[in-house]
């Protein structure tokens, strides 16, 4: 889909359909106000006639408005006027793109985007209504013999308020398609079955991806693996044909190439079966999403290099599958870290971070400022947080201020959890330096507490999706989750080393501290 930027009165767009919004209760937003005016009160006496009160997320389209060059005025409901706020925008701009695919629209004027919402300015506003936007038309429909029919807006023209806010907008735009393609990116790879997505198709995904954006890339087998001393990674693979890949992809965006990079480590297990301590049948189908922290991380990286961000960047996946077989790891095995630690695994279902361990250890290497690793961990993250947060760790209370933050700003969010000490008990063994597992109680956080002993020489975070990354249901599928986060964080990062001033206007300071009262 084509997008474009615009400011203009709604009554002179000459397209298919113009989009305006309609507070509660038929309180019209300016761009309403103005077709109304035009056309002698035509949309109020819609409204009075009571097809429809303004209620989010609520559309009505309109037909011959008196006096305006567009075929259809399409009202979108936006609640109260007061209660009018990021998460409440971000609703009405998805509402209004599933409402526009029942007509047939195919340039479209959009007047959501010169609406306001509370401390956010003309680039985020179109920033995010691209992304809601691209988000919303986002289907995976390559394994269907015939695609859907379904139609799509080909032009999309946001509006901004004046023409002094057409850069901004401009620049919003451009963040926002940088960040809709990590998205896409990462739901392509999350929702392509298993028997596709192998470790050795991500690792040519995300090869082909980095090469395609003049980033290096390095991909590693087995062999280097293994002299690497990768034996912990390498114990999960070993019960797969397929064979295991460790993917290493580098953006020098910063004036200096020996700025200390930002590493971002992704979970890759192609498929999930558990492996000797098998899952049940039931939903097994699911644990082909079980690379999307992985995903995720291919995707952030794919925004953060085509928006040229000015810092040095580190990519990390960790691929293989975890199957059982005669060569499988077995519970009661004993493996060697690359750090040294040994783990007794006690549940081979717990893989995950077998295969983070090594790669954290790896990461050291880099000198990194942060690294950030981001797995589909624990099924107790999901009782913990639902599908509604990301669980977050960290061993430096300021970073996950900061990855808290940058998810509040972009409505991707996540929920700060201890790592305290008293957890690192759970994990004690009486054969290993650890056990791979710490029970059922705290599922999550011991996981977490499990990484963080291969994290210490650097400030670190954990990011647990496994109730983030995609959605069950009949409209199952990968969600593109946390790219919208990592991808501000990222963004965040960059104007510090910038001069400390972040994008927006306002000081970095501020952004942290008043986005508390702004949580919505
Ligand atoms: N990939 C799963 C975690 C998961 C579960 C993600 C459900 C998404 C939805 C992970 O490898 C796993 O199996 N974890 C186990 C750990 C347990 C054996 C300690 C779990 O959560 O049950
Ligand atoms: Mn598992
Ligand atoms: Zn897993």
């Amino acid at each position: 889909m084509e997008f474009n930027i615009k400011s203009g009165s709604p009554e002179k767009q000459r397209v298919a359909c113009v989009v305006v919004g309609v507070y509660e209760t038929r309180k019209l937003s300016f761009a309403a106000d103005l077709l109304d005016r035009i056309s002698n009160g035509f949309i109020t006496d819609v409204l009075k006639r009571g097809d429809m009160d303004g209620k989010l997320g609520t559309t009505l389209v309109l037909h011959s408005v008196p006096h305006t060059l567009c075929d259809r005025v399409m009202l979108v409901g936006l609640g109260k006027e007061r209660d009018f706020r990021a998460k409440e925008y971000r609703e009405a701009i998805r509402a209004s793109v599933k409402a526009l695919s029942a007509t047939q629209s195919n340039e479209v004027v959009s007047y959501l985007s010169e609406l306001h919402v509370k401390k956010h300015d003309v680039e985020w506003m179109v920033e995010q209504a691209t992304v809601v936007t691209l988000d919303a038309l986002y289907r995976f429909d390559k394994f269907k013999s015939r695609q859907d029919d379904v139609r799509e807006p080909r032009k999309m023209t946001l509006a901004v308020p004046r023409r002094s806010d057409l850069t901004d907008g401009e620049r919003g735009l451009l963040r926002g398609q940088a960040i809709a393609a990590g998205m896409k990116l990462a739901k392509d790879l999350a929702n392509a079955p298993g028997n596709v997505c192998t470790p050795s198709y991500l690792a040519e995904a995300a090869r082909d991806m980095a090469l395609a954006f003049g980033a290096e890339a390095e991909v590693m087998g087995p062999q280097q693996l293994d002299e690497l001393k990768m034996h912990s990674f390498l114990s999960v693979a070993k019960g797969s044909d397929e064979e295991a890949r460790f993917v290493v992809l580098k953006h020098f965006g910063a004036k200096d190439k020996n700025d200390r990079p930002i590493v971002l480590v992704g979970k890759g297990i192609t498929f999930d079966s558990g492996g000797i301590s098998l899952k049940p049948g039931e939903g097994m189908d699911e644990m082909k999403y079980d690379m999307g922290g992985a995903a995720a991380v291919l995707g952030a990286f794919r925004a953060a290099v085509e928006m040229k961000l000015p810092l040095n960047l580190i990519c990390v996946v960790a691929t293989c599958e975890n199957m059982p077989s005669g060569r499988a790891l077995k519970p009661g095995d004993i493996v060697t870290s690359m750090s040294g630690q040994t783990i007794e695994v006690l549940n081979t279902d717990a893989e995950g971070r077998l295969v983070l361990c090594d790669a954290l250890t790896y990461v050291e290497r880099f000198n990194p400022a942060t690294v950030v690793d981001v797995a589909t961990l624990t099924g107790a993250c999901v009782v913990a947080l639902g599908h509604i947060a990301t669980g977050l760790y960290s061993n430096q209370d300021g970073l996950a201020k900061e990855l808290w933050a940058a998810g509040e700003e972009v409505g991707d969010r996540a929920w700060h959890m201890p790592l305290w000490d008293e957890y690192q008990e759970l994990l004690k063994s009486p054969f290993a330096d650890m056990a791979n597992i710490g029970g059922r109680a705290g599922g999550s956080v011991s996981a977490a507490c499990f990484l963080s002993r291969f994290a210490k020489a650097y400030d670190w975070a954990h990011l647990d999706i496994a109730g983030t990354a995609w959605r069950g249901g009949k409209d199952k599928g990968a969600t593109g989750r946390p790219v919208p986060m990592l991808v501000q964080f990222l963004q965040d990062r960059a104007d510090i080393a910038l001069g400390n001033v972040v994008r927006r206007g306002r000081p970095r300071r501020e952004v942290v501290e008043t986005v508390d009262d702004d949580a919505d």
